[in-house]
């Protein structure tokens, strides 16, 4: 059970208090398919003893070959609803964070709107990369306190299974598929998303990307024959520059609340690396069983990755109502965040 919390709630100032946003609940969805690092060594020339210890990653999910980003959304979604209790018509706007829409338009959001069948939602796709879910919740918090909304739904959903390069060893080992979802809506009883530090680094914006597709390289015979539609990684710099954001927004994120990490019941990383999470968890001061990991399970699943993780937290009793968690992601842009959450 939590004790009681003393910290600031820095949207106060703005004039917001009385009307918080709050997670009434969380749903996640992974596929059944499971690739394991065994299978993966007939794939590509590599080892379950190299993908372990270099990332800590075991296996990763596989979405089915007729399942789709927006089918992973909609399952994640509804598994949420059925926990907070609300039916599809409830929904005021749908946003999806993902790199992996299910086509460039219309928006996933629009086709899990349709999946659902809720209706009178407004539905848009927002594009972070890894950082996508708490730049979503963080849109969708601002219409629940400006009462523009009362209930948002937020998913994070990935298919990178189909835009990874199955011939590179260096990124293939590293993604999963999967999606997880979070309704906002405001409860009067708790204080709910806190406060969350975003940013951005552009100039580093080729360190992580798929260069084709877009307007800059459209499909060609071509661009398809020299891997412009494969994700590309410079796994190294990107590991650099992972730790220090990450570890920044979160020390913000903290000090704007004006709280210290002890007081924090869960560290929530983006998992992308075992060894990224544990440089974040020792440089925050915090000790093992203070952060969840599942990257073993799911590797890294971008925008769905702290969404499921957060649900199976939940899930395992690792949060409870009145605790504050941690919530720190990296990805593509380069973009970050920092979310503290008081569950
Ligand atoms: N199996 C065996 N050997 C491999 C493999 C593999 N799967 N992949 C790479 N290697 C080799 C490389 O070729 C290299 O060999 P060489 O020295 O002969 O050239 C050697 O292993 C070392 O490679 P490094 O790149 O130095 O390995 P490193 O320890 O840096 O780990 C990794 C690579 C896992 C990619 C790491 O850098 C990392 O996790 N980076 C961050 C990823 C991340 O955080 N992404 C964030 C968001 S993703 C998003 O936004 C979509």
């Amino acid at each position: 059970m939590s004790t009681t919390q003393s910290f600031k709630n820095p949207r106060a100032k703005h004039g917001f208090q009385g009307r918080t946003c709050s997670i009434t609940a969380v749903g996640s969805y992974v596929p059944e398919r499971i690739l394991t690092n065994a299978e993966l060594e007939k794939i590509v020339d590599t080892t379950d003893e190299w993908i372990t210890t270099r990332t800590g990653i075991k296996e990763r999910r596989l979405a089915a070959d007729d399942e789709f980003t927006s089918d992973m959304a909609a399952r994640a979604a509804q598994r949420a609803m059925d926990k907070a209790g609300i039916t599809a018509d409830q929904i005021d706007l749908i946003i999806v964070a993902t790199i992996t829409p299910d086509m460039l338009f219309p928006s996933t959001a629009a086709l899990v709107q349709n999946k659902l069948g809720a209706r009178k939602a407004a539905a848009f796709d927002i594009e972070a990369a890894c950082s996508g879910f708490i730049y979503a919740m963080e849109i969708g918090q601002q219409f629940i306190m400006s009462r523009t909304y009362e209930t948002v739904l937020v998913i994070g959903a990935e298919r990178l299974s189909s835009i990874v390069n199955w011939k590179d060893r260096n990124t293939c080992v590293l993604f999963g598929d999967g999606a997880g979802a979070a309704i906002l809506q405001h409860r009067p009883d708790a204080h709910g998303l806190l406060t969350a530090c975003m940013g951005a680094d552009g100039d580093k914006a080729m360190l992580l990307c798929m260069p084709g597709g877009g307007s800059r390289i459209p499909a060609t015979t071509d661009s398809v024959e020299a891997g412009l539609h494969h994700l590309q990684m410079d796994g190294k710099e990107t590991f650099k520059n992972a730790v220090n954001a990450m570890l920044g927004a979160a020390k913000e994120a903290l000090s704007r609340c004006e709280i210290d990490i002890s007081q924090i019941k869960l560290v929530i990383p983006h998992q992308a690396n075992r060894r990224i999470i544990d440089a974040l968890g020792e440089r925050l001061g915090v000790k093992a069983d203070q952060v969840f990991v599942n990257v073993d399970k799911y590797g890294n699943t971008s925008a769905a990755s702290v969404a499921i993780a957060l649900d199976e937290a939940v899930t395992q009793g690792r949060i409870e109502r009145g605790d504050l968690a941690l919530l720190v992601v990296f990805g593509a842009g380069l973009t970050w965040a920092a979310a503290v959450i008081e569950w």
